[in-house]
């Protein structure tokens, strides 16, 4: 799109390119249905108008060429964007395994940012460009999104879970972050930049900036602080659990379900700890909502995600 008639953002990510083409297709495929209507609807008017006070239409019934027809090409039409936006829509959602990590939490009303290295931001998210970077996304009061048009992504952030987004920037530069949720009296200014970077302007700001620990470490700090480790000490007489290879494990619950220990269950397991009861244990953990902001949270289960089986004869 040229920039003297900026009809779209600039398209600055990986995933841009696809979703503006499948965009122009179906306002194509509707602009040309809508015209052939149009257009069809006047001809008829004037073609079969009445002509006569004593006109009468013909009696016309069905004809099984007109209505397969009819129905074809829509079906085919309406199917080529399904499976179409079905691919991109599954391409958004999986971030590649080789993505880098932040943090993003949203508040009325502005928008925090943490880094894995520790760095913090609000309003703003520097990221390097040509790398793949997964956003955890959550919330510390109501709904808000978290939109970012240049690379053509959203995702909600929704209090009490946590939901995931990825882009890989393509451009250098700096674009408009909005929330696309309203959120209460200051939704309009609840607005943020994300500034691309050349990977050695990334690091060379990321060395700048004032980190408080890596997210790692603030969570193991926090592991000791609240007191995980008095019950998670990993071998077979504590009260809790091990939390050792537990991230991406099926758990068995006392109740007979199995879930996969994904971030949300994380997450709700220190929240609200008696919703799902690891079997074998007692439900005695107290819950934590309330007590532990979403960014604290956050650090606590990236702790927890590094935490490995000790040895593979302790299993
Ligand atoms: Cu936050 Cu609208």
């Amino acid at each position: 799109m040229s920039s003297s008639f900026p009809l779209f953002p600039p398209a600055a990510s990986t995933s841009a390119a696809e979703m503006d083409l499948l965009y122009l297709f179906i306002v194509a495929v509707s602009a040309f249905f809508a015209v052939l209507v149009i257009v069809l609807v006047a001809a008829f008017t004037v073609k079969f108008r009445r002509r006569r006070p004593d006109d009468v239409g013909a009696d016309i019934h069905g004809s099984l060429a007109l209505e397969l027809t009819w129905t074809f090409i829509p079906f085919v039409l309406s199917m080529v964007m399904f499976v179409w936006g079905a691919q991109v829509f599954f391409d958004l959602s999986r971030p590649p395994r080789n993505a880098m990590d932040l943090y993003v939490v949203g508040k009325q009303w502005m928008w925090k940012v943490q880094h894995p290295e520790g760095v913090r931001e609000i309003n703003e998210m520097h990221v390097p460009i040509g790398r793949p970077v997964r956003i955890t996304l959550g919330s510390e009061d109501v709904l808000h999104d978290y939109s970012i048009p240049a690379f053509r992504v959203k995702m909600d952030a929704v209090p009490g879970k946590w939901t995931t987004m990825w882009f890989e920037a393509t451009q250098v530069g700096t674009f408009p972050i909005f929330c696309a949720e309203y959120c209460g009296t200051k939704h309009s200014g609840m607005l943020a930049q994300v500034i691309v970077m050349t990977p050695q302007d990334y690091e060379a700001w990321l060395a700048g900036g004032r980190s408080t620990g890596s997210a790692v470490e603030n969570g193991e700090r926090l592991f000791t602080d609240l007191a995980c480790i008095t019950c998670h000490q990993g071998d077979a007489t504590a009260r809790g659990p091990s939390l050792a290879g537990l991230f991406g494990s099926t758990v068995a619950l006392v109740d007979g379900r199995r879930v996969v220990a994904d971030d949300n269950y994380l997450r709700e397991s220190i929240m609200n700890s008696q919703a799902k009861v690891v079997q074998g244990y007692q439900p005695i953990m107290p819950a934590f909502q309330g007590m532990i902001s979403e960014e604290n949270l956050m650090q606590l289960i990236a702790y927890i995600k590094t935490l490995k089986p000790a040895s593979p004869e302790a299993k």
